[in-house]
């Protein structure tokens, strides 16, 4: 870094942010909420523009941040790499310091997670991950947030809700996964995670130190015991579809169904980040049953990312 620059704080995986700066952000999050349910304009961010850079597709990334931006007052400005110079292999490098010249934050969602890195490296505004093939931090602030908001304590203390809690994980050792891991170690809480043969986590990607803040189970109904929140995602993530055919023979009993809700706790709730396939990870009648809580998740990603865009923009507030 060349002296006197400031310096860039990034959002690019759940363990860059500590237990601390979560607690203020779900408070903040939900004053945010609050004020938007309330249509009470709240637009600290006018005069700010976020880029989002989208090479895979999206519903509710594309839709929240947009949205949670010009709800702030804010610009968005949007990029595919079908549409921009990215398709047409311009470094990566050079995209960012170009964009990060004119807008104020930037959120992209790619591929290999050092693809964002290499971008936030040369990035002279803050970049936030919107799903990477190793993480998707946005979506378990929204998780936790969901979480706390049903189950948990006073937003003045949203941390305690977590503590000594179990989520399990069942299906894919995907991004999705490696990130429930991360925010067990930051905040306290335990993972139960059952995957088939194959498509287990990685520590190494997850990059937990504590091993003791989850725990692998070869049954996924083991994994469901006890549990405070039961977790899954789809079979195939986006970038994987080749193995599709594999995967729906490997995955064929790690679809959460009744069985798996009935062993957990008689208060548990079922979160799903979406899209969802029926009859593949989840069966219908969990999904769309009283403790699934899978659209408050979806609506919460906007609010805990104006949160978030506010923090790396503004700082704290008050
Ligand atoms: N959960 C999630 O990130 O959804 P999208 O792929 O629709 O953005
Ligand atoms: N694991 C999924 C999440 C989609 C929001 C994927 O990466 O496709």
């Amino acid at each position: 870094m060349k002296p006197g620059a400031k310096l860039v704080r990034h959002y690019l995986q759940f363990r860059d942010f500590r237990a601390e700066e979560y607690a203020y952000l779900f408070e903040r999050a939900a004053i945010i909420k609050t004020r938007f349910k309330n249509y009470e304009k709240y637009t600290p961010l006018f005069d700010r523009t976020l880029a989002m850079i989208f090479e895979k597709a999206s519903t509710r990334t594309r839709v929240s941040f947009e949205a949670g931006m010009y709800q702030m007052g804010g610009s968005v400005v949007n990029l595919t790499t079908g549409d921009s110079q990215l398709g047409r292999a311009e470094p990566v490098e050079d995209t960012a310091r170009v964009i990060s010249r004119m807008v104020d934050l930037v959120m992209i969602r790619t591929f290999e997670q050092r693809k964002l890195e290499r971008f936030a490296a040369h990035s002279r505004v803050p970049v936030i991950n919107g799903l990477t093939n190793e993480y998707h931090p946005c979506q378990i602030l929204a998780d936790l947030f969901t979480y706390i908001e049903h189950r948990g304590n006073p937003w003045s203390q949203p941390l305690e809700g977590l503590k000594g809690k179990v989520v399990a994980w069942v299906g894919d050792g995907n991004n999705m996964a490696h990130t429930w891991l991360q925010a067990a170690e930051v905040l306290g809480f335990k993972v139960r995670v059952s995957t088939p043969g194959g498509y287990g986590i990685d520590p190494a990607v997850a990059g937990v130190k504590d091993a003791g803040c989850y725990q692998v189970f070869a049954n996924p109904l083991d994994a469901c015991r006890g549990a405070h929140l039961v977790t899954t995602d789809v079979w195939t993530s986006m970038g994987y579809e080749a193995e599709n055919e594999a995967r729906l023979k490997a995955f064929a009993d790690w679809c959460v169904d009744r069985d798996m809700m009935a062993v957990a706790q008689p208060d548990a709730l079922f979160m799903h980040c979406l899209p969802a396939h029926r009859g593949e990870e989840v069966e219908a009648e969990v999904i769309d049953g009283p403790q699934s809580v899978v659209w408050d998740e979806a609506e919460n990603r906007m609010h805990v990312q104006k949160a978030l865009m506010e923090y790396l923009l503004l700082g704290r507030i008050g």
